[in-house]
């Protein structure tokens, strides 16, 4: 018996996710694709959870519109065009799921499209159809805003008042926007300018240097996390965090690795466990703001 399963990502990440079904789920074959949707087959039943994947789980198939017969579920629409007919719309809104209840999903397609697919909703899940953001757009200094305000409503992270961050590549400053409106000091690292509005908080301080040249004299009190968002490659940015977290102990690491090859692709299960042999708990999370990118989230045990 056939066993179908079903992933939804950003259109940019499409690659990356087809590239994790081949390396991680050899079993599964491809069996229908557009772009930011992606169905896969199997022989067998298997517990299937995609890295790349907004959401991921098992799909129940294609449907016709009047058949769309369901006590609740969500729908999610794969273009911001697409007009969700107003019963769909209506049933979406009406739909409440609990923490650890399955989800039914009608992801709409195009126009007269609909598949319809089932996930487990989890704590890092957005509690909205088809982890749409719900952070809502202003003026802020880079996107890199909306990546980290992401990361925090997913995690919850347990950002403590006046708590010092040490953000690795802070410029121009957009998580550093969002790290002040947290409450916290924030230590910025970057060669390049941040922008006025980060520069003048009396709570952020800047470094205008490569993380490279860091030393544990430029800490007078330690951090209490560690964030970066540099953009270069993952083995290059896991050495410098590594041998910063071994005399800085944050209790929290956050980074958004950039993942343009294959390489690093592969790499990702080593990079979970250097983090787990120090002692931390690691996570790995597709936020909505995401590109060709994925964030690893190590929190001290
Ligand atoms: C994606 S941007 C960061 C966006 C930033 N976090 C924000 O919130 O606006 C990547 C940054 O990494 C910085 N970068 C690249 N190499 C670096 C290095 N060796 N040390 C520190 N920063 C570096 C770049 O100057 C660039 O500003």
């Amino acid at each position: 018996m056939s066993h179908f399963y079903f992933a939804l990502t950003n259109p940019e990440a499409m690659p990356l996710l087809e590239l994790e079904m081949n390396l991680r789920f050899p079993e599964l074959r491809k069996s229908y694709s557009r772009p930011g949707f992606l169905t896969l087959k199997a022989e067998m039943s298997i517990p299937f959870k995609a890295h790349f994947a907004r959401i991921s789980g098992v799909c129940l198939g294609k449907f016709k519109l009047e058949d769309l017969k369901f006590p609740k579920a969500w729908v999610w629409k794969r273009e911001e065009d697409l007009v969700i007919p107003d019963q769909l719309q209506e049933l979406s809104e009406a739909s409440m799921f609990k923490m650890g209840e399955k989800v039914t999903l009608i992801m709409m397609i195009t126009q007269d499209e609909y598949w319809v697919g089932e996930y487990q909703l989890l704590r890092t899940h957005f509690q909205t159809p088809g982890e749409v953001s719900s952070i809502i757009e202003r003026e802020v200094p880079s996107r890199a805003y909306y990546k980290i305000a992401e990361l925090y409503e997913s995690f919850d992270l347990p950002f403590d008042h006046q708590e010092r961050v040490l953000e690795l590549g802070s410029a121009p400053g957009g998580a550093s926007l969002f790290l002040l409106e947290q409450d916290l000091n924030v230590l910025g690292v970057d060669p390049a300018e941040m922008h006025p509005s980060i520069t003048k908080n009396f709570y952020f301080k800047h470094l205008k240097v490569p993380f490279e040249t860091l030393r544990e004299d430029d800490f007078k009190n330690g951090v209490d996390w560690i964030i970066s968002d540099i953009n270069l490659p993952p083995h290059v940015v896991l050495k410098e965090v590594h041998r910063l977290e071994a005399f800085l102990e944050p209790k929290g690491i956050i980074l958004t690795l950039k993942i343009g090859e294959e390489k690093y692709l592969r790499s990702l299960p080593f990079y979970l466990e250097d983090f787990r042999k120090k002692g931390f708990t690691v996570d790995l999370k597709y936020v909505p703001s995401f590109r060709q990118e994925i964030a690893l989230i190590a929190l001290r045990s």
